[in-house]
């Protein structure tokens, strides 16, 4: 149904036997192999396919570090890495080695040897962090708080001179 009827073809048809994890998407924020789940079963589900991932135009942080550190060679299997990652990052936001292990556990690759991916699974705990902290600091810098402040004074202003219309 994904790729044949929604034409999401990043999820990947494997094994069909619950043994590969190339299919895994998440059903409500967690993984589940689509080769053993029926649609019907999804009726009022969020299910986030690999497609999903990526958001205001740009890639997740793990896609960014799959790319970087050769986490995804032929790439069949990645969909199913990104997925899977993302939902344990999303639970454990600073997972242990053996935490990525374990959660990538069902998930098979043939060409990495699978050290470059849980690699990227780090690196991306990594950069997610920096990116909040520059977040952070641009919300924290003189500039943004002179821009919170006109914008202050500039809403207090049109507030004034709509009173003052009224
Ligand atoms: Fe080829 Fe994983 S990158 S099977």
């Amino acid at each position: 149904m994904l790729r044949e009827d929604l034409n999401l073809c990043g999820t990947k048809h494997g094994c069909e036997l619950g043994e590969c994890g190339a299919c895994a998407v998440l059903l409500d924020a967690q993984p589940v192999l689509s080769c053993l789940v029926l649609g019907v079963d999804c009726a009022g589900a969020a299910v986030t396919t690999v497609e999903g991932l990526a958001g205001d135009g740009r890639l997740h942080p793990l896609q960014d570090t799959f790319a970087d550190l050769g986490a995804a060679q032929c790439g069949y299997c990645t969909p199913g890495f990104l997925v899977t990652a993302k939902a344990l990052l999303d639970e454990h936001p600073q997972p242990t080695r053996d935490q990525i292990r374990e959660a990538l556990s069902g998930n098979l690759c043939r060409c990495t040897g699978y050290q470059q991916i849980f690699e990227a699974v780090e690196a991306a705990v990594e950069r997610s962090a920096s990116q909040a902290s520059a977040s952070l600091s641009r919300l924290r810098s003189p500039g943004a708080h002179a821009s919170f402040g006109e914008a202050r004074r500039s809403a207090d202003g049109a507030k004034a001179a709509g009173e003052r219309r009224s």
